[in-house]
């Protein structure tokens, strides 16, 4: 039988990974986190020197950057061009350029490709968290859902989860983020038309995870 298929998109600081991740544990399903795979290639290119607002040279450059995903909800890995980069993929420099290179078409297509087949291979099934994935990387998901939050509660998660980080510079930098990722000319942030939306502000993150396995439940 055709996995089953948990799209899970929203804009960053909604609570995707950690919702993603309990409701992967909660069904016993792989979790693939795609956004790590976007930050992976931009720290391989920046290891690299390539100029990431380049878009040719990140278009040329790509191609073969190798991008390893380990979809085990309890511990998932990273791996690009051999390195584990779990850590890397979370500073400054990679945040500040991965939305300019997630605009360049190649980049797209590489890693699009790459998720469906981590996808095609999971068995029972997976949960997939990101930008476009019900919209572009998996049309026919069981379940779509698309993730929001108020911009404050979103800052103030991140800054938490970054270790208590300045909340104000947190939210500058999820705001312009958000506006890069929702305004690409390539499969911009956007919710799916057949996707349930939470808004996940006032609630816990049990609450969000149970609604979602209820969704999962009925489809399956
Ligand atoms: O989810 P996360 O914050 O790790 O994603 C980092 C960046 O990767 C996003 O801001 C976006 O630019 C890009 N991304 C994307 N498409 C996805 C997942 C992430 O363009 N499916």
């Amino acid at each position: 039988s055709l996995p089953l298929v948990v799209a899970l998109d929203g804009p960053s600081g909604s609570g995707k990974s950690s919702t993603a991740r309990g409701v992967a544990a909660r069904l016993g399903l792989a979790y693939l986190d795609t956004g790590a795979m976007y930050r992976a290639v931009t720290w391989a290119l920046l290891q690299r020197g390539v100029d990431t607002d380049d878009a040719a040279a990140v278009a040329a450059a790509v191609a073969d950057v190798t991008i390893e995903s380990g979809t085990d909800p309890a511990e998932p890995t990273i791996v690009a061009d051999g390195v584990d980069v779990a850590v890397e993929i979370r500073s400054d420099e990679v945040v500040r350029h991965v939305s300019p290179v997630s605009t360049v078409p190649q980049v797209r297509t590489h890693l699009v490709d790459l998720q469906r087949q981590v996808i095609a291979a999971a068995t029972p099934g997976i949960v997939v968290e990101g930008r476009d994935i019900g919209t572009v990387v998996a049309t026919d998901a069981a379940v779509k859902v698309y993730l929001v939050a108020d911009p404050e509660a979103r800052a103030s998660r991140r800054a938490a989860e970054e270790g208590g980080s300045d909340t104000a510079a947190t939210a500058a930098s999820l705001l312009r983020r958000d506006r890069i990722d929702s305004t690409r000319a390539t499969s911009p942030l956007a919710k799916a038309d057949d996707a349930v939306e939470i808004d996940t502000t006032f609630l816990t993150l049990d609450e969000v995870i149970g609604q979602i396995v209820a969704l999962a439940e009925e489809a399956r």
